[in-house]
């Protein structure tokens, strides 16, 4: 048996799974995101501790022969949050978590220095973890000075199971630290943020055991001998999970926010058009996204304001797809990554009718949100990456018809996984196996089966192309509003 914890930004999951990669059972524990200020996103690593406790607590109840029976377990994290300890692992601020907008001027003060893109492959996003430390330097000088180590969430987590502070590859990506070609931290970069290289834990790969579940958690009940595996980034992760590890592998995924993930079985940084190139959660390989920030937070948000359920919204729209809409929607309702890494910039509806009615905006929504995909697609193609089909993930991915409208817009077959088979949990229980048995990932992390495939209308293809060429000609007007 094998577990797959995914640490999500609300919630924590566990998935137990047999030696073949069978589902036994899942947990989930929930906690909170705070925001005491604008922009601000905060989380603190004690409510991860109550909530990993709590799920392994109900899995132990619920699967008792299962759960003693576990060689190995991994997590998944959120992503570029900086949790800070001090030399006795004492937190010593909540973590800053990816979502947390502050540290816009000291990501810009680092983006201008050329080294930073050039060792990083990435933009320095407001978001990454090198930004924050510098914002708590100028800030919170006090904190600053005490900071022995700093952690990624996940690896928070797997220092308390374990008692040794150790990162891998695909999260240490997402810091601004590491030299992402050369899979190791850079002494420039860190450098650059007043950081040094005995604050950072031991650097692994995603499938390299960490060490044993330590003799302070054996309240736990995880049977003796069970390893602790490093694990990994949650969209490399999920990326495991949907056997999309090299080349022409990968994703779309509808989530709240919407994004378009290859594998790739090479360094091809190109960070100027705000592509992330991160690490892969397994050795060798590499992977590179695409970020629209608001994919079904658009329809969420429409939702709102209309008073009907985004469920209903979708299926007032019917089966059939029709030619791209007259009135039009441009989804930067929280500014943009992809490709133009935009905090500032904001949406907006173009070609409003009298006649016009929630159905219309509902299809604009969806077709605007398929568009910034595009632009995340088109983004991944000028670094080389061919994607010839996807798996389409994500609640959005539920709508038939919002599915045909984004395989038509990306002009590629779409396809659409056993919903109970996939996600990062998954994913992470798949790390832990590898770690354990030493397999060839590549034989652990299949394709999970395909339930359908939703292929592009031939009919509407060139009138989606059209539109998209309308839709990306737009951004440079509404950048310059006022
Ligand atoms: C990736 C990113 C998100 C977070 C939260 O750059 O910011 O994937 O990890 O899910």
């Amino acid at each position: 048996m094998y577990l797959g914890l995914d640490l999500g930004t609300s919630g924590v999951k566990a998935l137990l799974v047999d030696g073949d990669g069978r589902a036994v059972g899942s947990a989930d524990a929930t906690y909170e995101v705070s925001n005491p200020a604008a922009g601000w996103s905060e989380q603190d690593p004690a409510d991860w501790i109550a909530g990993v406790t709590a799920v392994l607590a109900s899995l132990r109840a619920a699967y008792p022969a299962a759960f003693g029976a576990v060689r190995g377990l991994a997590l998944s994290g959120h992503m570029h949050g900086a949790v800070m300890v001090d030399a006795a692992d004492t937190v010593l601020r909540p973590c800053i978590l990816w979502n947390d907008t502050r540290s816009f001027a000291e990501a810009a003060r680092m983006d201008a220095d050329p080294q930073a893109r050039a060792i990083s492959g990435n933009i320095v996003f407001p978001g990454f973890t090198a930004p924050k430390l510098a914002w708590v330097a100028a800030h919170e000088p006090e904190t600053f000075a005490r900071v022995a180590k700093v952690m990624l969430p996940k690896d928070y987590v797997v220092w308390w199971l374990t008692g040794r502070h150790a990162t891998e590859m695909s999260d240490a990506a997402g810091t601004a630290w590491l030299d992402v070609g050369a899979r190791a931290f850079s002494d420039d970069l860190l450098a650059l943020g007043g950081m040094n290289a005995d604050q950072m834990p031991d650097l692994l790969e995603g499938t390299d055991v960490v060490g044993d579940v330590q003799a302070a958690r054996a309240d736990l009940g995880l049977p003796a001998g069970c390893v602790v595996v490093a694990g990994g980034a949650d969209n490399a992760v999920a990326a495991c999970g949907v056997g999309a590890l090299g080349e022409g592998e990968g994703f779309v995924s509808l989530g709240t926010s919407g994004v378009v993930l290859t594998g790739r079985d090479r360094y091809a940084p190109m960070a100027d058009s705000a592509v992330h190139t991160f690490c892969h959660a397994v050795p060798g390989r590499w992977y590179q996204m695409g970020v629209v920030l608001a994919a079904t937070d658009s329809l969420n948000w429409l939702s709102r304001i209309t008073g009907q359920s985004a469920a209903a919204l979708s299926n007032a729209l019917g089966e059939a797809l029709l030619p791209p809409p007259d009135v039009k929607f441009y989804p930067y309702l929280s500014g943009e990554r992809t490709p133009h890494n935009d905090a500032q910039v904001r949406g907006g509806f173009t070609g409003l009718d009298i006649a016009s009615g929630p159905a219309d905006l509902t299809r604009a929504v969806m077709t605007g949100v398929s568009f910034a995909l595009r632009d995340s697609f088109e983004a991944l193609r000028k670094t080389g990456a061919t994607l010839d089909s996807a798996l389409a993930i994500g609640g959005g991915s539920r709508s038939d018809h919002w599915t045909r409208m984004l395989a038509t817009t990306l002009n590629i077959p779409l396809e659409r996984p056993d919903e109970s088979a996939f996600g990062a949990a998954l994913g992470a229980a798949r790390i832990a196996m590898c770690g354990v048995t030493g397999d060839d990932p590549a034989s652990i992390m299949t394709k999970p089966p395909i339930v359908d495939v939703i292929d592009p209308d031939p009919a509407l293809t060139s009138a989606y192309d059209d539109a998209y060429r309308g839709f990306a000609a737009a951004y440079p007007t509404l950048k310059a509003m006022p």
